[in-house]
């Protein structure tokens, strides 16, 4: 049978960090996946995390299977953090995944379930998962403008797009700190998507990723919040990869606000059902860690402090690129940059000078231009500002 095979696609993004573990020049800078790293070049586990751990350990608590809905408790504790307000809780049930790529497909299969066939709105240009998760779940994909040539939020191609999207349609949307380019919404825009959808009647998919590493953790739920107060169903995507840290602990949840207990019921029942086919149930241990944390005092504040200087250090190297960017002349280029939050950000390189940035410099960011700005060390950003500057040539005065 596998001699049928035909030779896969090869993951770009996977395919890059193999390039770069074969590249032997000590001057090597890898900012090709998204994951945080702290002063000394290190994805950390975050001090809160590990003591949840040990006290987990101590309690040895058993392992026997949890219900199709993963641990209740990590539940309900994703439900008060994402949605804040109390009433927003009571019109929602929440369900532990697989991470939040386990949300986006659970969520993507109960659309499909629901109304096969439907319509799912990106943005263009999208998280690299996104289409290949709704397409895998049989839903259709059309795309929204998100950024303009300079690289800054298209608000009014954004909502021209949406005008196509209706009744039967579903708006993924992330809800901070985009990937890939870190271009988010104002809050007026957000209001004005709140509206849009109310009025045509299309279902919000938040995708949430980088909550806390954009603006602050309730700065960053804003969106998420206002659309689940004011639109009556809503469908949220929680990871919880980045902000505790967690990536290889495959933790997340997806979250369904809807209108009536009854209705809930069925969607919670209908995510269970896509868990069973998949894989059953999720693994417990990363959403015990969560739920230790987050249900003690001392952990949580510990915990947010982490997450408070993880957010200080990204901005801080996003701050120092584009002052260097600004010194060597770019002040267009900074500008844009500047604008940007959370773990990304687009240079405005094309394919070809990103393939010039790697061979010349061995600094390795996506061809489409993406780099994690969470990657960067200190001591690096005066060497990746000068490579920028490099490609870019010589700048108009
Ligand atoms: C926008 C977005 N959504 C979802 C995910 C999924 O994250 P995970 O499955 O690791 O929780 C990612 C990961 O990079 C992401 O960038």
């Amino acid at each position: 049978m596998l001699e049928l095979l035909l030779p896969p696609p090869v993951d770009p993004l996977w395919d890059l960090a193999e390039a770069f573990e074969a590249d032997a020049r000590p001057e090597r800078l890898n900012l090709v996946l998204g994951v945080y790293r702290d002063h000394t070049d290190t994805t950390p586990v975050m001090a809160a995390v590990r003591e949840a751990e040990m006290r987990l350990a101590e309690r040895s608590a058993s392992k026997e299977y949890r219900g199709l809905s993963g641990n209740a408790a990590f539940n309900r504790a994703m439900l008060s953090m994402v949605l804040g307000a109390q009433a927003t809780v009571e019109r929602a049930v929440a369900v532990q995944t697989v991470a939040g790529s386990g949300a986006l497909r659970l969520l993507a299969d109960l659309i499909c379930r629901t109304r096969p066939g439907s319509t799912v709105w990106i943005s263009d240009p999208a998280y690299v998962n996104h289409r290949p998760i709704m397409e895998a779940a049989g839903l259709k994909v059309r795309t929204y403008a998100w950024v303009d040539s300079e690289g800054r939020f298209d608000e009014s191609g954004m909502l021209h797009d949406l005008r196509g999207a209706g009744r039967d349609d579903v708006v993924l949307l992330q809800g901070c700190c985009h990937n890939p380019t870190g271009v988010d919404p104002t809050r007026q825009t957000w209001e004005k998507l709140a509206e849009l959808a109310v009025r045509d009647g299309w279902i919000p998919f938040v995708d949430l990723a980088y909550h806390g590493l954009g603006d602050g953790l309730d700065e960053d739920l804003f969106a998420t919040r206002l659309l689940a107060r004011r639109v009556p169903e809503v469908l949220i995507a929680v990871s919880c990869s980045k902000n505790f840290g967690l990536y290889a602990d495959r933790t997340g949840c997806a979250l369904v606000v809807g209108a009536s207990r009854p209705a809930l019921r069925h969607a919670e029942t209908a995510l269970q059902n896509a868990a069973r086919t998949l894989y059953s149930m999720p693994p417990e241990h990363g959403a015990a860690i969560v739920t230790t944390v987050l249900e003690d005092a001392e952990l949580s504040a510990l915990w947010r402090e982490e997450l408070d200087l993880m957010r200080a250090r990204i901005t801080a190297n996003r701050t120092e690129l584009t002052s260097q960017l600004r010194a060597l002349g770019w002040e267009g280029e900074a500008q844009a940059l500047s604008q940007q939050k959370g773990m990304f950000s687009m240079l405005p390189l094309t394919a070809t000078q990103m393939l010039q940035l790697r061979n010349q410099f061995a600094i390795y960011g996506t061809t489409a231009g993406r780099i994690n700005i969470a990657g960067i060390p200190q001591s690096r950003v005066c060497y990746l500002a000068r490579g920028i500057a490099e490609v870019l040539g010589t700048p108009a005065r």
